[in-house]
């Protein structure tokens, strides 16, 4: 079955017969959301609405998300993992509950061809639910709805019964997309991935979750009914809603009877042209990941908040990956270019639903190009010297990469810590990731400079002017907010000692007297003499004050809260005037567009 074949399918089973709507996939890169990066799950932009909000479209959603996950980086090339995927999922809010959502998973799953079913091998198929605590009880009643389609529960199933019914702990059927918010218990379908005449498949000998991972989990119904407040209690929401997420990737596999989706007409194009071009052995799994790299990074430039590639946040990520690319095509000795052509054939497959590819065709290829063609200048002479640290190493019989080395790899031939870690790990070595941290943080102490790879606030250096410039930017970002609204975010910084440069997300031009209020409105805060401080604080004390800003080291345990008086409390790394007294006179010299939904403005101090 081909990629539209099956998501159409999807679509119009619950729009037809379930009378949903078909909502578009929210962006990959979520607009006004510093917290997070990427979309991570079909309900995440759907947040405000599972929280009781009016949707609308009314209270029977579905879709195909954008999806990207990049925390298990190292897993991509095994069967089920991939960095970007489509997240198949239909919602209700405050509309159906349990049993709807039950019974027509199951008969998408299982219902003949014919009916604009999957005709899945119903004896592949068994499920989880949640086995409940102190506080939720165990889910009796998805419990006796599987029951009513012919599901035993495992407790009471004789030898040879398939179709089974497991209860288990929050850890695997509880729900949630963070800490805090909305969550709920789950009920996940299960299809067995391996032989139907494998004794221990007919003698129950395997169950999802196990370590053996011949049941993967399809399909995640969460009966998302709860809001978890930040002091830990559960309270219910006034909304009983249903939130559903299937693995697009994984049931086009098992739709059309393969294991994993470099099989299926998604990859086997790109995968079968690489064979053909590499004269290698051993190429699978480089050409999994070069697949599967190229077309997040596909799907990362095209989207409607794309970025290109740059030394921080979503653009480093974006050049992480099309840099793994680019090192695997090396190591299977295929030309680098061949990634511009891999990339258009993901856009000419994902074009019909996903039309923003398509006016972003050309902007992918060349950045991609471009990219590619930087790194190459690098690439070979990198390798080059790994081997060399390697060599010097197995001499001395050390079998971890000091941290300079991998910071120099980095500074030198940039070369992501990722990327050092994959190569040691091919050779049989390690790397002192904590000595590559130290060694980043030492040098960028050292020269401030953007050279350094991923200097805060996009100054190219920390001259007098590009430090009043930053300061003047964070004046701008306030009073963008004061006139425009509080949808308006950070997008993108860039400072050189001539001017300032802010992408920030609008929609529209803005008018000239908006223009003007928004250079009163900062050199009147100038003209103020406002004192600049900063505060170290932790992430959620820094939200809860209402600071502004990228949260890009979400992780790290403080951070800087840079405050202009009263005016301005925003997230950053610095530097900073003392007063705003010395910025002298700032003036707006352009404003336009800089992709849909994203404004850019130039600035400069007079
Ligand atoms: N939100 C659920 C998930 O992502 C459906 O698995």
């Amino acid at each position: 079955m081909e990629v539209s074949q099956l998501r159409r399918l999807y679509l119009d089973f619950f729009i037809k017969k379930c009378k949903h709507t078909e909502i578009g996939s929210s962006p990959l890169l979520p607009e006004n959301d510093p917290t997070c990066l990427f979309n991570t799950a079909g309900m995440q932009p759907l947040v405000p609405y599972l929280l009781g909000a009016a949707h609308p479209c009314g209270t029977r959603l579905v879709n195909s998300q954008k999806c990207l996950r990049t925390d298990d980086l190292d897993e991509v090339g095994d069967d089920t993992h991939h960095t970007f995927f489509e997240m198949l999922g239909n919602w209700s809010l405050g509309d159906y509950f349990k049993e709807e959502a039950i019974k027509w998973s199951y008969e998408f799953l299982v219902g003949k061809r014919e009916d604009g079913c999957l005709e899945l091998d119903p004896r592949r198929i068994c499920v989880t639910v949640y086995e409940g605590d102190e506080t939720v009880e165990r889910d009796n009643k998805a419990i006796q709805l599987w029951q009513e389609l012919g599901f035993i529960l495992n407790s009471e199933a004789k030898p040879g019964d398939l179709n089974r019914i497991y209860p288990y702990p929050a850890e695997h059927n509880w729900w949630k997309l963070a800490e805090t918010g909305p969550c709920g218990p789950d009920t996940e379908i299960f299809y067995y991935n391996g032989d139907l005449e494998d004794p221990k498949f007919k003698n129950n000998k395997y169950a999802p979750n196990d370590e053996t991972d011949v049941y993967v989990e399809i399909w995640n119904n969460v009966f998302m009914m709860y809001n978890r407040e930040s002091d830990g209690s559960l309270t219910e929401l006034t909304n009983k809603n249903i939130d559903t997420g299937m693995g697009f990737e994984r049931i086009l596999s098992f739709v059309n009877g393969v294991n994993n989706a470099y099989q299926t007409p998604l990859f086997k194009p790109v995968l079968d042209r690489l064979r053909e071009l590499s004269s290698k052995t051993e190429i699978e799994n480089s050409i999994r990941i070069i697949s599967d790299h190229l077309r997040a990074s596909v799907f990362i430039m095209g989207d409607q908040f794309g970025v290109t590639p740059s030394n921080t946040d979503q653009g480093y990520v974006l050049r992480k990956l099309i840099r793994r690319a680019a090192r695997h095509l090396h190591k299977i000795g295929v030309d680098y270019m061949e990634a511009v052509a891999i990339a258009d054939i993901f856009i000419g497959m994902y074009s019909d639903h996903y039309t923003e590819l398509v006016g972003k065709k050309d902007l992918i290829l060349t950045e991609l190009k471009q990219e590619i063609e930087q790194f190459s200048l690098t690439l070979d002479k990198g390798c080059k010297e790994f081997m060399k640290i390697k060599n010097e190493l197995d001499q001395k019989a050390i079998q971890i990469i000091p941290g300079e080395l991998a910071f120099k790899l980095y500074d030198t031939y940039g070369f992501p810590l990722e990327m050092t870690e994959e190569l040691a790990t091919e050779n049989n070595l390690s790397v002192d990731s904590e000595g590559f941290e130290k060694a980043y943080k030492a040098h960028q102490d050292l020269s401030r400079t953007a050279a350094a790879g991923r200097f805060k606030g996009g100054l190219a250096d920390d001259s007098e002017e590009s430090t009043k410039l930053h300061t003047a930017t964070h004046l701008l970002h306030q009073a963008l907010r004061d006139v425009l609204g509080d949808h308006v975010g950070q997008k993108g910084s860039n400072i050189t000692p001539e001017r300032l440069r802010f992408d920030f997300n609008h929609s529209e031009a803005m008018t000239k007297e908006q223009i003007a209020q928004v250079e009163e409105i900062v050199n009147a805060q100038i003209e103020r003499d406002l004192q600049i401080s900063c505060d170290v604080m932790s992430v959620d004390e820094a939200k809860s004050q209402g600071a502004i800003g990228l949260f890009e080291d979400k992780y790290a345990e403080k951070i800087n809260v840079y405050k202009i008086g009263n005016f301005s409390m925003e997230i950053c790394g610095g530097p900073h005037v003392q007063s705003t007294k010395e910025l002298g006179h700032f003036k707006i010299k352009k404003e336009q567009s800089c992709g849909k939904g994203v404004r850019r403005i130039k600035a400069i101090l007079q």
